[in-house]
C-alpha cells in the first residue's frame, strides 16, 4: 500500500492506474462502517484509493474540529489489512489555498435538517468531496447511505457539475444492537451509549407500523417523537429521494430521518423504506 501526502504523488500514483478506480474518502477513525465501503470498492473494482482528511471547512465555529478522534495508526494498519492500492493523507496546507472559489450546495437542500443547525456544513462537505473527486479521478466512489443528506447533496453535484464518476451508495452498518456506527460513538459515556438506543428504535418502531399499514407522516413522527423519550431530539423527519418533506410514505422512495443528542453528542440515524 501506497501512503500518498502530496497531490505531485496523488497524480504520479493515479496515471500508473489502468481500469477502474474506487475511491472511499473519510476523516479516519476508521470503523467497520467505513470498511464496509473499502470492501465493496475493493470487490468492485481494480484499484482503490482511500482518503483520510478531518475537511476543516465542513466544521462550524465551536464544532468538534479540534477534538474530532485522529487515529493515524490504526487508520494505516486497518487500510494496509484490508488490502487497499493507496492511502491519501493530505494536510490542509495541501488541500486549501488563502484565496480560492468557493462553492455553495443548493440552500433549500442544504440549510434544512443537518444543514440547518450546521448552516454552511454541506458547503463545506461539498467543496472537498469535489476537489477529492478530481484528483482521484475514480470511476467510482463510495458513500454511506448513513450521511444520507451528505449522500443526496453530493450526488446532485455530480450531476450538476457532469462529473464522470459512478457515485455507489453503501448499506448503514450498526453494532449487534442497532447503534448505527459512526466516529463520534467514541464520545459516548456507558450510560449515553444505552440511551443512543433510542434511535435506531425509533426507527424500528416506525418500521413496525409501516409494515402494518401506517402510511401517514405525521402518524409515525409521533410514535417515533414517543420512542425517542427522553433524548433532547432535533429533528425527526420523512422525506423523498429528492430530500423533500412528504406526508405520506411512499414505498421504494422515502427516507426516515432521526437526530437527536445524546448528553453533548449530536446522533444521526435513518432508515430507507
Ligand atoms: P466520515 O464521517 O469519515 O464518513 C466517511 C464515509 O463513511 C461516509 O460516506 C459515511 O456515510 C460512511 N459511513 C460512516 N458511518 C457509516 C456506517 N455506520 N455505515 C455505512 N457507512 C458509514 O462523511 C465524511 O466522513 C465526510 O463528510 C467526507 C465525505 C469524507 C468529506 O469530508
Amino acid at each position: 500500500m501506497k501512503i500518498v501526502k502530496t497531490i505531485d504523488e496523488l497524480k504520479a500514483y493515479r496515471n500508473e492506474c489502468t481500469g477502474s478506480v474506487g475511491f472511499i474518502p473519510t476523516m479516519g477513525a476508521l470503523h467497520n462502517g467505513h470498511i464496509s465501503l473499502i470492501q465493496r470498492s475493493l470487490h468492485e473494482n481494480e484499484h482503490t484509493i482511500v482518503s483520510v482528511f478531518v475537511n476543516p471547512t465542513q466544521f462550524l465555529e465551536g464544532e468538534d474540529f479540534n477534538t474530532y478522534p485522529k487515529r493515524t495508526e490504526a487508520d494505516i494498519k486497518i487500510c494496509q489489512f484490508a488490502g487497499i492500492d493507496a492511502l491519501f493523507m493530505p494536510t490542509p496546507e495541501t488541500m486549501y489555498s488563502s484565496c480560492e472559489p468557493s462553492i455553495f450546495a443548493p440552500s433549500q437542500k442544504a440549510y434544512v435538517l443537518e444543514g440547518f443547525t450546521r448552516p454552511g456544513h454541506f458547503d463545506g462537505v461539498l467543496r472537498v468531496v469535489l476537489k477529492l473527486l478530481n484528483l482521484t479521478q475514480p470511476t467510482h466512489a463510495y458513500f454511506g447511505k448513513k450521511d444520507a443528506q451528505q449522500l443526496y447533496l453530493i450526488q446532485n453535484m455530480v450531476r450538476t457539475f457532469f462529473l464522470k464518476t459512478q457515485i455507489v451508495p453503501c448499506e448503514i452498518v450498526r453494532e449487534d444492537d442497532g447503534l448505527a456506527l459512526s466516529s463520534r460513538n467514541v464520545y459516548l459515556n456507558a450510560t449515553e451509549r444505552q440511551e443512543a438506543l433510542h434511535l435506531s428504535r425509533s426507527l424500528q418502531v416506525a418500521t413496525q407500523k409501516i409494515i402494518a399499514g401506517q402510511r401517514d407522516v405525521s402518524a409515525l413522527k409521533t410514535v417515533m417523537y414517543e420512542a425517542l423519550q427522553p433524548l433532547h431530539v432535533e429533528y425527526v423527519e420523512i422525506v423523498n429521494r429528492d430530500f423533500d418533506t412528504i406526508s405520506t410514505i411512499e414505498i421504494g422512495n422515502s427516507i426516515i430521518l432521526v437526530c437527536a443528542k445524546v448528553g453533548t453528542t449530536r446522533l444521526i440515524d435513518n432508515l430507507w423504506v
